[in-house]
């Protein structure tokens, strides 16, 4: 794909106008780090969960999927660490009582918060005279509690947490999983869904939000094997991110220190993305060792271990967990597939997905609007691409080059146009999305050909 220098203006302005991702609740004007997912982007993210399911789960047999319920006991998330530790450093703009990321702005201004305590960051911003983006005054750096806390029932007095993070789900399901499926050590969970966070400054479009989708896996293997398993998944995503297109130039992997780690984690490498603002983390591979296991098994008295039969032996496993989020997925792959050319003396714009991915594999019109003829044929051709490929989008909207504009932006690799001469010839003209080239094809050959 692209290696070209695109803004994100550029991304976040075609994503609009072309129905992938719209500003959510936007007619009430917004409400900061929630993003609504359109017609074609609702699309592109169920084909990329598509090829992940397909990939971590279908075509292997050491994998189940779980749905976990977003809503969890409290005791939970006192089991895991996060109603203690989930928390980011918070500074208060004192003359807005704006907030920002105390990391962030000292990263800014060229400090590594890496590693540092509160205090720490609250002397380096007095030191360095940092001031809030409105120019003013910093309070101390304090802890914020990134999970929303929200009340069950109608009683009142019971509370729960929308979920951070998917993970727990698999953990607190590792027992069920393990007594329904019989799993054979090493073997994973995976689950797709919604996590949370009360984000303190959401930014970036869909790089950083409020609410976003994780796709995650708990690999639970030996205790000594688990560098071996480590790397295996650690290839299993460079495979991923080639399927899915990501430029490679733009994929780094880092090596993350220990006071950069999470709690729960003794080896941790990052996948970071150059996005259109910078490096940043797309994906994170943790050894979790078996800190989860053992924490829910303390906290719930549950027996979290397994049983080898075949050596005899009985011990809680540790845990490899490839996390990826969703969204950073969908902003990687646009980032990667904008692509800009000229085709006929005129500049273009265009998206260009892979096969799979592509909210709409194959456009399908007439060369004229108002020609029942043209019109009649061209359905015809359409329904019988729409059985085949799903989907198949059919547009007589404005002239000609005006549609081939807007699917190049969809990112179509295929759109059929249907002429006087295909009711006499049964043919029809092929174009190419990357190349823009036109070819003649007969109807009869025309699936062959895209597929
Ligand atoms: N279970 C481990 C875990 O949740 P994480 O590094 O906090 O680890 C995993 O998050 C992935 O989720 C990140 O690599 C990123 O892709 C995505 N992610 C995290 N916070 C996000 C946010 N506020 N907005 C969008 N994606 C986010």
């Amino acid at each position: 794909m692209s290696n070209q220098k695109v803004t994100l203006e550029e991304i976040v302005s075609l994503a609009k106008r072309r129905g992938f991702i719209f500003p959510g609740s936007e007619i009430y004007g917004g409400l900061a780090g929630t993003w609504d997912y359109g017609p074609h982007g609702v699309t592109l993210k169920n084909n990329i969960k598509r090829l992940w399911w397909k990939r971590f789960v279908d075509d292997r047999e050491d994998m189940y999927g779980v749905d976990a319920a977003i809503l969890m006991n409290e005791k939970v998330w006192e089991a895991s660490g996060h109603i203690a530790g989930f928390s980011d450093p918070l500074v208060e703009d004192l003359k807005t009582k704006k907030r920002y990321r105390a990391d962030h702005l000292l990263e800014e201004a060229g400090i590594n918060p890496a590693g540092m305590t509160l205090e720490e960051m609250t002397d380096a911003i007095k030191e360095n005279s940092i001031m809030s983006p409105d120019k003013n005054e910093l309070s101390e750096v304090r802890q914020f509690n990134m999970m929303f806390k929200t009340e069950v029932g109608a009683l009142g007095g019971q509370y729960s947490y929308l979920r951070p993070e998917t993970a727990q789900g698999i953990f607190v399901n590792f027992k069920n999983v393990v007594d329904s499926m019989q799993p054979k050590m090493p073997f994973g969970i995976a689950q797709i869904g919604k996590a949370f966070r009360n984000e303190i400054t959401p930014r970036e479009f869909v790089f950083r939000v409020r609410e976003m989708e994780q796709m995650e896996v708990e690999y639970f293997v030996h205790p000594d094997e688990w560098e071996k398993n480590f790397n295996h998944w650690l290839n299993q995503l460079r495979e991923w991110m080639e399927d899915i297109g990501l430029t490679k130039g733009r994929i780094h992997e880092v090596d993350i220190a220990e006071e950069d780690r999470a709690h729960y984690s003794t080896k941790t490498i990052d996948i970071e993305f150059d996005f259109p603002f910078g490096q940043r983390e797309l994906y994170g591979l943790a050894y979790r060792t078996d800190y989860d296991l053992k924490k829910h098994a303390e906290h719930s008295g549950a027996k979290l271990q397994y049983r080898d039969d075949v050596k005899g032996e009985v011990f809680t496993p540790h845990v490899i967990e490839p996390s990826l989020g969703l969204d950073r997925t969908f902003l990687a792959i646009l980032t990667s597939a904008f692509t800009k050319d000229t085709v006929g003396g005129e500049e273009r714009a265009y998206l260009k997905l892979n096969k799979e991915l592509a909210p709409v594999r194959v456009m399908v019109s007439p060369l004229l609007k108002n020609k029942p003829e043209l019109q009649e044929k061209a359905r015809e051709v359409f329904s019988t691409l729409k059985k085949e490929f799903g989907n198949v989008m059919y547009d007589d909207n404005g002239n000609i080059g005006k549609r081939y504009r807007r699917q190049d932006e969809i990112g179509t690799p295929y759109c059929v146009t249907i002429d006087f001469d295909s009711l006499e010839g049964n043919d029809v003209t092929v174009r190419n999305r990357d190349t823009a080239e036109q070819e003649r094809v007969k109807i009869e050959d025309l699936i062959s050909k895209l597929s």
